[in-house]
C-alpha cells in the first residue's frame, strides 16, 4: 500500500502484525484515540473561553489627546475620557461585558492622604458619568485603592514608614461611595487592608447603593508582575518601599483561604485571585473550596510577557493568548480581567 511507505518508522507488514502490535503493548485504553480529529477533539473539549469571560482593564488619562501609549504593554495606550467612551460602545458591540478603569491621575494632583480620590468630579468620576450615559449596558468595575491618588504610590494612608489600616479604610468607603454614585456598577477593592469590604459594603447599602456589586480583590499577592501597570498609571517611580505589609505573601496558600472567607462573610459577592497564571493553584483552590464566582486578573506583567516574546517572534501571539486564558477557565475562574479582552473578542468573532 503507497501510503504506509511514507510512514516515519517502519510500517507493519499486515492488519494482523498491526494488532499484534498493539496486543503486545496491552493497551485497553488508547488516549490519542479521541484526538484524532478535530471533530471529536472538539466533542471531548472540556473548558471554554468566551466573550462573556472578559473583563477589560483600561487606562484613562486627562489629555486633550486621545491616547497616549503604556511603554511597558505593547499595544495598550491610556484613553482619554471621550477615547475612552469610545472603546466602551465598542467594547460592548463585541460583547465584552465589562470593562475596569484605572486612572493616570496627574502628578500635581497627588498628595500623602489621595484626596484626589474624593474629588467626585475627579478623572474616575467624569469617565465613569460619561461611559454609563453613553454606553449603559456595558458594567464598570471601579478600583477603591489610593495608589494612583497619593504621592507615595501606596494603597492607603501612612504614619511614617506604616501603612495604617483602619484610617486607609476610611478614604476607601468614601471613595467607593463617589465612584457609586458616579454610577459604577461594582467596586473592586484592590488595597487589601483588613474590614475593607464590610466597610464598603456598610456604607453603600447606607447609600441606598445595596445593588452595585463588590467584587474583592481577596487574594493579591505581593508581585513583580504588576511592574507594567505601575508604568501605565505613573506609580512606579514615586512607589516608596514596597506593599509586602497589605499584600500577601507568594509562597502563602492557606493564607488566601482566609482572605477570601472574611472577604465573602463580609459581604463580598466575587472574589478575584491576582496574580493570574503564576496563581493558577490558587484559583482552582479557591473555586473548589467557595464555589462562588471566582475571578483572576491576568496582569501587567504577564501581559507584558507575552507581547514582548511575541514582538520578538519568540512565541506566536494570539496562540499563547488563546491557551493562557484558556488555562484560568480550566482551573475554574468564571473570568479574568485581561488586557487582551478586545482582542480576544475579535479572534473569538472571527471563529
Ligand atoms: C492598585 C492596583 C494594582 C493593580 C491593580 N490595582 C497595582 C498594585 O497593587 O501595585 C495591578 C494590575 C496589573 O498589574 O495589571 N491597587
Amino acid at each position: 500500500m503507497e501510503s504506509r511507505v511514507v510512514r516515519p518508522f517502519p510500517a507493519p507488514q499486515s492488519r494482523q502484525d498491526e494488532a499484534h502490535a498493539a496486543s503486545s503493548l496491552g493497551l485497553t485504553r488508547r488516549m490519542r484515540r479521541n484526538r484524532k480529529a478535530e471533530w471529536s477533539r472538539r466533542l471531548v473539549r472540556e473548558a471554554a473561553l468566551t466573550t462573556d469571560d472578559l473583563i477589560w482593564p483600561i487606562f484613562l488619562m486627562d489629555t486633550p489627546e486621545a491616547r497616549s501609549p503604556v511603554e511597558w504593554m505593547p499595544g495598550v495606550d491610556r484613553l482619554n475620557i471621550d477615547e475612552a467612551v469610545r472603546q466602551a460602545a465598542e467594547a460592548a458591540a463585541l460583547g465584552i461585558p465589562a470593562i475596569a478603569p484605572f486612572p493616570y491621575v496627574d502628578k500635581a494632583l497627588r498628595d500623602p492622604t489621595g484626596s484626589e480620590a474624593l474629588n467626585t468630579n475627579n478623572l474616575m468620576c467624569r469617565a465613569v458619568r460619561a461611559i454609563k450615559a453613553a454606553v449603559p449596558q456595558i458594567g464598570i468595575i471601579c478600583d477603591a485603592a489610593l495608589d494612583p491618588y497619593t504621592s507615595h504610590g501606596h494603597d492607603g494612608v501612612m504614619d511614617g514608614e506604616r501603612v495604617l489600616n483602619d484610617a486607609s479604610v476610611a478614604i476607601l468607603v468614601q471613595q467607593a461611595q463617589a465612584l457609586a454614585d458616579a454610577g459604577a456598577d461594582v467596586i473592586a477593592p484592590s488595597d487589601m487592608m483588613d474590614g475593607r469590604v464590610g466597610a464598603i459594603r456598610a456604607a453603600l447599602d447606607g447609600d441606598g447603593h445595596e445593588d452595585v456589586q463588590i467584587m474583592a480583590y481577596a487574594a493579591k499577592y505581593a508581585s513583580a508582575f504588576y511592574g507594567p501597570f505601575r508604568d501605565a498609571i505613573g506609580t512606579n517611580a514615586t512607589l516608596v518601599g514596597d506593599k509586602r505589609t497589605y499584600q500577601m505573601d507568594p509562597a502563602n496558600s492557606d493564607e488566601a483561604i482566609a482572605e477570601v472567607m472574611l472577604d465573602l462573610e463580609e459581604g463580598a459577592d466575587m472574589v478575584m485571585i491576582k496574580p493570574g497564571l503564576p496563581y493558577l493553584d490558587i484559583v482552582a483552590r479557591v473555586k473548589d473550596h467557595f464555589r462562588v464566582p471566582t475571578f483572576a486578573y491576568q496582569v501587567s506583567g504577564e501581559y507584558a510577557m507575552i507581547m514582548a516574546a511575541a514582538n520578538n517572534g519568540w512565541l506566536d501571539g494570539d496562540k499563547a493568548m488563546l491557551e493562557s486564558l484558556l488555562a484560568f477557565k480550566r482551573a475554574g475562574a468564571d473570568g479574568v480581567l485581561t488586557y487582551f479582552a478586545p482582542r480576544v473578542a475579535k479572534k473569538l468573532k472571527a471563529g
